[in-house]
């Protein structure tokens, strides 16, 4: 056997079936029978956060297209893409996708950079996604508007397409040689990380003068925010204790606060985590990835390289430092949350549940609705203990026909307090404003999670939904995608080791 197979919900039709679906695979998914439509619908209930209205429970997460100009400035595509996200009717946009702090800290070359050049490229920027969401709702004033910050830190790619060159706080005993660097390579030294949280608090204070309502903080998908919190082994200022791993934070944080009082602060955090997946070649076929199997960490107990792991089992995630980190979250007056798990480089399975693997993973190793679970499992349990904090979750899409019901469910259960949407939105941006309006759902559009926007950047083309939007189906790069694809396909002639 080199293949496992799991129920395509393309399948499935009716709402009954799915949840009978659910209950076969003993999933812990909520469910509802059946939509509210108008007043009566969750998903129209605005919520109040510091004085300002967020009009519905819809969240546009932040995703990036790998689009940008050489020098970080937003292109007629990029323009698009927050144009549809406008057009979306979500009333919460987390960050339209990814910005750079600094050329270094760019995860592509093409990626947003924010600095004196790039403001008026912004400023545009967000003005398009204002203009079309004052287009279909006819008010901006009940929407609230963020920018994501980041440093890419070990996914830093900022000159060459498909050349790293990482800027790393730890050597990690996995994901090293993954990015090609060995024990010499040298550590972001805590003087550099100092400069690193000086552009924060300049791209915080840019980002309030441009006229966003907030920034987030990136702490997820293995990116320097992230690694911070798994920075166990270094030492240091930045390393070590929970206090030292979370000073970036504080510190970010502070700066903000002194330069741009009155912006919000968001952060998106990767809560829960496991080791890094690699394909099984002893579960390859011909043309086909293997299985994802988890890397052989049992000599390597106590685990010391992951956050929100199991030291003594890191397959399994644990919550604790989590708790910890949205107390610390709590005290730097922070509310809003971003949940996310795992990263879309190392476990991708975990990050984005997806029924077809991208070019760089592995075969799900999972029914992908077991990575939805998991996702909405974690923010329940975060939500019950920090009730008064607001968690936007994530992992939706894999839901395709029955995330209406799921995610109105888990609202009207309180497991959660917006849905945040990420590839569905690039497919279907409408869904949210058919799904307040009770209008039935366009099938056509519905990503199947194909994961050819997640391949086309592993492979240097932007990102985009290259299966069903003719917008990059019939670019140039459409063309180019399906000859790598097909090239990918022949150099993948394992077979199965027995
Ligand atoms: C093409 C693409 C780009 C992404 N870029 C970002 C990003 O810039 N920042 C971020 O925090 N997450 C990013 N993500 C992750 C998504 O925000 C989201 O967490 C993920 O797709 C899972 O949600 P979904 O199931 O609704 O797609 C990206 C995802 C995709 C598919
Ligand atoms: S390429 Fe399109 S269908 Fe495939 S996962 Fe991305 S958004 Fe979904």
């Amino acid at each position: 056997m080199n293949q496992r197979s799991y129920t395509s919900l393309g399948g499935i039709r009716q709402v009954t079936d799915f949840q009978a679906h659910l209950e076969s695979l003993r999933l812990m998914i909520p469910c509802d029978s059946k939509l509210e439509v108008g007043e009566q619908s969750v998903f129209r209930q605005p919520m109040t956060l510091n004085d300002r209205e967020i009009g519905n429970r819809f969240c546009i997460h932040p995703m990036e297209g790998w689009d940008g100009s050489a020098d970080g400035q937003p292109t007629e595509h990029t323009r698009r893409r927050w144009r549809r996200f406008g057009l979306s009717g979500a009333k919460l946009i987390w960050g339209g996708e990814a910005v750079a702090v600094r050329h270094d800290g760019r995860a592509n070359p093409n990626q947003l950079m924010i600095n004196d050049q790039t403001r008026a490229g912004l400023a545009n920027l967000r003005e398009t996604l204002l203009e079309a969401h004052e287009q279909v709702c006819g008010t901006t004033s009940d929407l609230l508007l963020g920018l994501q910050l980041t440093h890419s830190g070990r996914y830093s790619c900022p000159n060459q397409k498909l050349r790293p060159e990482p800027r790393i706080l730890y050597h990690h005993p996995f994901l090293d040689r993954r990015v090609n660097v060995d024990d010499s390579y040298p550590l972001l030294t805590d003087g550099e990380i100092r400069r690193i949280i000086e552009e924060f608090h300049r791209a915080a204070r840019s980002a309030w003068e441009l006229g966003f309502d907030f920034v987030d903080v990136k702490h997820c998908h293995g990116y320097l925010g992230h690694e911070f919190l798994s920075a166990h082994t270094r030492a240091g200022n930045y390393g070590g204790s929970f206090e030292n791993r979370t000073r970036f934070l504080r510190e970010v944080v502070e700066g903000i606060r002194s330069l741009a009082p009155q912006l919000q602060v968001g952060v998106r955090v990767s809560a829960f985590d496991t080791v890094p997946f690699h394909p099984d070649p002893a579960w390859s076929a011909p043309g086909k990835t293997g299985i994802g199997i988890p890397e052989q960490h049992h000599d390597l107990l106590p685990y010391r390289w992951g956050f929100a792991v199991n030291t003594e089992n890191p397959e399994e995630h644990d919550l604790t430092e989590t708790l910890q980190f949205l107390c610390l979250l709590r005290k730097l007056n922070i509310s809003l949350v971003n949940i996310s798990g795992g990263s879309p480089y190392y476990n991708p399975h975990v990050q984005r549940p997806a029924l077809y693997p991208p070019s760089d993973g592995y075969q799900a190793p999972e029914d992908p609705l077991m990575g939805v679970a998991r996702q909405m499992e974690v923010t329940r349990e975060l939500k019950q203990s920090f009730p008064d904090l607001v968690f936007i979750g994530s992992g939706y899409t894999y839901l395709q026909e029955f995330l209406p019901f799921v995610a109105q469910a888990a609202l009207r259960e309180g497991w959660v307090d917006f849905i945040g949407l990420g590839r569905m939105a690039l497919t279907y941006p409408e869904l949210p404003l058919d799904v307040i309006n009770g209008r039935p759902l366009r099938h056509k559009h519905i990503c199947r999670t194909f994961s050819d926007c997640t391949t086309a950047p592993r492979n240097g083309l932007q990102s985009g939904c290259y299966p069903l939007d003719e917008y990059y189906k019939q670019s140039q790069f459409g063309k180019q995608l399906k000859e790598i694809k097909a090239a990918d396909r022949r150099s993948k002639k394992l077979t199965k080791v027995s």
